[in-house]
């Protein structure tokens, strides 16, 4: 067990991460009422298989995704389809075989069921049995975040340095500070992040701009002791009759440290049809295959 660096503690590695995507992405309908938003094509992937492949590439590959009702495709998704594997093989299209293999080959994924869209707060204690006394991450697929070091990496050096909770934040402007989760912070700087980093004083969830503590919104990157589950056990519905992850938060914050950390990178809210299409235009224009035309494309319109 590696010490950590900053408290002379042995710290527990981070080896799980988990996806919550039973919500009802209710900004989204009417694409959402037969299909889940996390399976909404940017390009040419599906929403989810963004922030799995962020996962792995930060080393985790213990992966549990909290599902719904209507959400089986999530789970298709993930699976090896022999069919379609058959198909391909036959006809020599071994690039796309390499493609589709790549998907359900890399991880190891459980899948648990949220049985009712009781909040984020809940989807994450309904993982709390796969995951055991351990940090683990999580993820909000729709959030989806183009870095040149994986946010969950840069966020795990923090953790490492640390042994305690860090969440993801972005500066975000006053006029759509009450749609997030905001912290209130002081200054912490021992270390040379990639990004600077605050310590956690107290968590506001969508503050009006005047009564917000900060400007620094929390966004869907986080990585938790599992001393988080007992306050998630005890808290009740909050904002939205939901049980707020944020909630939990702050009691934990006032029993242990948490970090916030703000990341390097460019996020998009992929489930609002606004980030949506800027995911999908700014990430088409940065593929090789793709970007060159449809930069032409788009400089071709009477904008
Ligand atoms: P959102 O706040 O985006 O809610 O949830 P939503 O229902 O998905 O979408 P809208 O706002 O109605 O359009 C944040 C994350 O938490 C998950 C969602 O799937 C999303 O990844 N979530 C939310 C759950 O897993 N269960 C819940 O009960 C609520």
């Amino acid at each position: 067990m590696p010490e950590s660096p900053l408290g002379g503690a042995k710290i527990l590695p981070v080896r799980k991460a988990v996806f919550p995507a039973a919500g009802l992405g209710t900004r989204f309908l009417p694409a959402t009422k037969a299909q889940p938003k996390e399976m909404l094509p940017l390009v040419d992937k599906p929403i989810i298989q963004y922030g799995v492949e962020e996962s792995l590439e930060s080393g985790l590959d213990n992966l549990i995704i909290v599902t719904g009702r209507g959400k089986n495709s999530i789970e298709d998704h993930f699976d090896v389809s022999f069919e379609l594997e058959r198909m391909l093989a036959e006809k020599g299209k071994t690039d796309l075989l390499a493609v589709v293999r790549e998907i359900s080959d890399l991880m190891h994924i459980a899948y648990v069921r949220q049985k009712e869209a009781l909040g984020l707060g809940h989807a994450v204690l309904t993982a709390r049995e796969f995951i055991g006394p351990e940090p683990f991450a999580v993820l909000l697929a729709d959030d989806v975040i183009d870095a040149q070091v994986p946010v969950l990496r840069q966020m795990l050096e923090v953790y490492e340095a640390t042994g305690h909770s860090v969440i993801a934040v972005e500066k975000v402007p006053a006029e759509s500070i009450s749609s997030y989760g905001v912290v209130k912070v002081e200054a912490w700087k021992p270390h040379g992040f990639r990004g600077p980093a605050y310590r956690v004083l107290d968590l506001v969830e969508k503050p009006k701009a005047a009564d917000a503590p900060s400007d620094l919104a929390v966004v869907g990157r986080y990585i938790l002791t599992p001393a988080v589950f007992d306050f998630l056990e005890t808290t009740q519905r909050g904002t939205g009759g939901e049980i707020q992850l944020t909630d939990a938060l702050r009691a934990l914050a006032h029993r242990e440290p948490i970090y916030a950390y703000q990341f390097q990178g460019r996020r998009y809210d992929a489930g609002d049809k606004l980030g949506f299409l800027q995911a999908t235009v700014e990430l088409a224009l940065k593929r090789a295959d793709l970007g060159g035309a449809f930069r032409q494309y788009l400089k071709s319109l009477p904008l």
